[in-house]
């Protein structure tokens, strides 16, 4: 096993390392900034997780793999900005706000090629599974953001899309990170289908925490600008549970979710209306408790796993620190 401590030297040292093709600078720098910028890393901090429960060290088989997850989904970030028209992340202007949609669509279209080259540097004998896994993946993600942008023109969904919606957009990618991990770290297909089990379970919380911060977290803090699904008319957790409560309250739900957004000034209106219902019916407390009730059953598949208790505190450790995040 793989000690905690040695988890984020790893990941520091990775990006520290990580080199990209110089030119053309107008392919090549936005993706070195969005790298650069580097967010939280959750996805390959995961991957080098479930990877310590199985092997004594790091080496290239795993770190390639594990950074080609951080640069996949840098890139879905890139593309996802152009299509919620959103100015800000990481704390720093958006790549398509710095540059231009083209440069976006481009250099978002590189990275993709780029993250597969660095899974294929995944042992081979693990390969063709790695690869599977990756792609079946990435086409979910694909499918999760189309779903998400249909839900924008519809009055309210079921939770149930909802949940399907965020499970492909999101939580494939964390569970994806964790099964990788431990694929090449050469657990057995039932490990691989509990950790896989596990980082969904953590992804679901995950989205649910990110639409709760972008009504109710500090655009200081969270780097991106808050209110932006509520001006998108979004279908988020929030807003999904706020109409199963709504009652008398849904024709107000929904004039405010017509506010139009021309300026400034109306979308700060927007945003204050919608936000002012939620508040009254208390969607962000039940998304909390949601969030919560999805971390323990994740846990619950790190118990079925088995794991000595140094190793089960890692995957504790892991989600314990998503839980408690504000950005
Ligand atoms: C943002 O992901 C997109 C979601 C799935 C909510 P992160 O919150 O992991 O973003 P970074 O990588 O830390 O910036
Ligand atoms: C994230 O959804 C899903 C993907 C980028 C694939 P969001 O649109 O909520 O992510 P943020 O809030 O812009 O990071
Ligand atoms: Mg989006
Ligand atoms: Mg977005
Ligand atoms: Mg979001």
């Amino acid at each position: 096993m793989i000690q905690e401590k040695h988890i984020e030297n790893a990941i520091s040292e990775l990006f520290g390392n990580l080199k990209f093709t110089p030119e053309p600078a107008g392919l090549y720098d936005p993706l070195r900034y969005m790298m650069e910028i580097g967010g939280k890393r959750i996805r390959p901090r995961l991957c080098l997780t479930a990877y310590s429960l199985f092997k004594d060290s790091f080496s290239d088989e795993i770190l390639s793999p594990a950074a080609a997850l951080e640069v996949f989904h840098s890139f879905t970030l890139i593309h996802d900005d152009i299509m919620d028209k959103a100015p800000v992340r990481r704390g720093v202007p958006t790549v398509y706000k710095k540059w231009n949609d083209n440069t976006a669509i481009l250099s978002g279209d590189v990275m993709s090629i780029e993250s597969y080259k660095l899974i294929a540097k995944a042992p081979a004998v693990v390969l063709p599974d790695a690869l599977e896994l990756f792609s079946t993946t990435a086409a979910q993600v694909c499918e999760g953001q189309q779903y998400d942008m249909d839900f924008e023109d519809m009055e309210s969904v079921p939770m149930q899309d909802y949940m399907k919606m965020i499970g492909l957009k999101t939580a494939v990618l964390i569970a994806c990170s964790a099964k990788m991990g431990a694929l090449i770290g050469g657990a057995s297909e039932h490990e691989c289908e509990l950790l896989y089990n596990y980082g969904y379970n953590l992804g679901l919380a995950f989205q649910i925490a990110d639409d709760w911060l972008d009504t109710y977290g500090d655009q200081a803090v969270f780097g991106k600008s808050i209110g932006g699904d509520i001006s998108n008319n979004k279908k988020t957790w929030l807003l999904t549970r706020a109409f199963e409560k709504a009652g008398d309250l849904r024709g107000d739900l929904l004039a405010a979710m017509s506010i139009p957004v021309h300026t400034d000034e109306h979308r700060a209106a927007k945003i204050e209306a919608v936000k002012g219902i939620y508040d009254k019916l208390g969607v962000g407390d039940d998304a909390k408790q949601e969030i919560i009730r999805l971390h323990s059953q994740a846990l619950g598949y790190v118990s079925e796993l088995k794991l000595s208790p140094e190793a089960a505190s890692m995957l504790h450790n892991y989600a314990s620190a998503l839980l408690g995040r504000n950005k």
